[in-house]
């Protein structure tokens, strides 16, 4: 059943008010837009509705058990979602990294609506650090609930052709804008227990936080590498950013990585079989024979982790059978970019 969807270009050093404030009036009407973020596109509607929230979950196909994050333009704006007030160290993560990629789980009041928390009792709140997103949500005047604006399962999109191609006939209004800046979801941080934990790794690392709250204010959840079979985060369940093919990942020396590939490729790649290689700009030379992708400098992993969408979703563009991918090393943002693509290969690692 496919609905018409309005699709409008903004450009957010030059917000044209006009049109943000029609999509301001659909959300406000129970309707969904899809809007950019800092961190991925977020297929937004009003946060405080059910009826609003439960078109969310029709247009992703997203399981009903998975809760979405409320994203909200001030402080003030999400008082009466919490339990109780904000103490220090809530305050303290706010002023210091909001607007910016750091979801917050609170426990939550009665104003959210169960679908929102998927019955949970706390909720995830964050503030985007995107001037069209900030400038929409103080328009509707309501808190938006988003999930990233990709269909259930698929990578998450950072590019306006990403979710024009997932959800075009899906939604009441995309909002195209430039490519995500960060180009990987927040990082979900759990607040309601003493020491907080890191629920997904995101664009927030490890370190900032450890800055803030100490080196022993904050831990992994262990649940994370998805070994467990009941994560705290429900989201941590579902296979995520699965390209179509196959993915295996390639841990191990540089070398015995590259060999590896080599010879998967001599093996694999045949007439009805395309191969794909997910590399570095320091290894791409090395691979012959398969279509080979870089996500950019193993020294700029934070450009790598924002690539990597892009360049799942072009390896599904050229058709690719199966792809081998280099594994990444796992601090600062390759934490992040690591944990995104192990769960686009359903944890198939391979160590060599
Ligand atoms: O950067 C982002 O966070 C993007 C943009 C659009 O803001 N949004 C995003 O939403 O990634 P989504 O729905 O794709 O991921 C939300 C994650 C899921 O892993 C979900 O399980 C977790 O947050 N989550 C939401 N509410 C939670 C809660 N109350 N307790 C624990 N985890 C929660
Ligand atoms: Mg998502």
């Amino acid at each position: 059943m496919a609905m018409n969807t309005e699709i409008i270009e903004l450009n957010e050093q030059n917000i044209d008010i006009e049109k943000l404030k029609r999509a301001a009036q659909i959300i406000r009407d129970l309707g969904t837009v899809v809007l950019p973020t800092e961190t991925v596109y977020g297929l937004g509607a009003n946060a405080l509705s059910s009826e609003a929230v439960l078109k969310i979950f029709m247009a992703k196909g997203r399981p009903a058990d998975n809760p979405l994050i409320v994203h909200v333009c001030s402080a003030d704006m999400m008082s009466n979602l919490l339990h109780e007030p904000l103490d220090m160290r809530a305050k303290i993560l706010i002023d210091t990294f909001w607007p910016g990629p750091l979801t917050l789980i609170f426990k939550r009041s009665e104003l959210v609506p169960l679908e929102v928390c998927a019955n949970l009792d706390t909720v995830a709140i964050r503030m985007p650090d995107h001037p069209i997103a900030l400038k929409l949500i103080e328009l509707a005047k309501v808190p938006i609930a988003a999930p990233s604006a990709n269909v259930s399962g698929k990578p998450s999109p950072t590019m306006a052709k990403h979710v024009i191609s997932d959800m075009d006939g899906r939604v009441d209004m995309i909002i195209e804008a430039d490519r995500s800046r960060i180009g990987v979801e927040s990082t979900v941080l759990d607040i309601t227990s003493e020491v907080a934990v890191i629920l997904r790794p995101g664009g927030i690392t490890l370190n900032q936080l450890q800055e803030v709250l100490g080196k022993e204010g904050v831990v992994i959840d262990e649940m994370i590498e998805g070994e467990a079979d009941k994560p705290r985060s429900p989201g941590m369940k579902y296979t995520h950013y699965a390209p179509n093919a196959t993915m295996q990942i390639v841990r191990g020396d540089r070398n015995d990585i590259i060999r590896y590939i080599q010879s998967k490729i001599q093996s694999t790649a045949n007439a009805s079989t395309s191969v794909g290689v997910l590399c570095s700009d320091e290894t791409k030379s090395h691979y012959r024979g398969a279509c080979v992708l870089s996500i950019g400098s193993v020294h700029r992993l934070d450009q790598g982790a924002s690539n990597l969408f892009a360049v799942l979703r072009e390896f599904d563009q050229m058709g690719v059978d199966i792809i081998f991918a280099e594994a990444f090393a796992e601090d600062e943002m390759g934490l992040a970019l690591m944990n995104r693509m192990k769960k686009a290969a359903g944890f198939n690692i391979v160590d060599v």
